[in-house]
């Protein structure tokens, strides 16, 4: 069966909310800082230091009222990006709304197979319906989700040096 993409403006079913937290917990540290480090999923100050291991519930509980695409393989969640609409960034400071991509996560066993790319086409019409552009920001050293980002047409506008510690910038990229 076909992986199949699915929009949810709000995420209440078990068993979907299960597959997202999964996630969550399995690739908490594959992001700089740790999910579990942050209190929600737009804070300006990344510099945080992880301390004792522990779970991204503060974050997960920042997500539930965020809106959702899920890649579901059966029933099965392997991959989600979360992101809200209108969003102004504090760090950008232009006052321009935006449709902001929070996280997005494929399970290692996807990857490579063009899932966030959908991701990205599928939330495109979401921004030509809403009339804002898709923004979102990661770290200067996450070369894959960049590599998508530049393949779709996304340009860096924003650049925070160090911003997430010695030689890790925050990077902003809006389309
Ligand atoms: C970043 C991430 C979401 C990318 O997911 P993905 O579904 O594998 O990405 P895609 O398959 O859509 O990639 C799109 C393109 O980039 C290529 N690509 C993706 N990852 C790559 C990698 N590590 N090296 C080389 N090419 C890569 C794909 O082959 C594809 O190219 P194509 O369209 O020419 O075939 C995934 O690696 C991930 O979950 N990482 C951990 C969490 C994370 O870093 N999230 C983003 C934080 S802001």
């Amino acid at each position: 069966m076909p992986i199949q993409f699915q929009l949810y403006d709000m995420l209440t079913k078990p068993h979907m909310l299960d597959g997202v937290w999964k996630l969550l917990c399995r690739y908490d540290h594959a992001f700089i800082p740790p999910l579990s480090a942050r209190e929600h999923s737009y804070q300006t100050d990344l510099t945080v230091r992880p301390t004792a291991k522990q779970e991204p519930k503060q974050y997960f509980e920042t997500l539930k009222r965020q809106s959702f695409l899920l890649a579901l393989d059966r029933d099965e969640v392997i991959g989600f990006m979360s992101f809200r609409t209108h969003f102004v960034s504090e760090d950008l400071n232009d006052g321009i709304e935006t449709i902001y991509v929070t996280t997005v996560i494929v399970g290692e066993e996807h990857r490579g197979q063009g899932i966030t790319r959908r991701f990205y086409e599928e939330l495109a019409e979401i921004a030509k319906q809403e009339n804002q552009p898709i923004m979102t920001r990661t770290w200067s050293t996450n070369d894959s989700h960049i590599r998508v980002l530049n393949k779709i047409g996304m340009q860096e506008i924003k650049r925070i040096k160090n911003g997430r510690g010695p030689e890790l910038d925050t990077v902003y990229y809006r389309k």
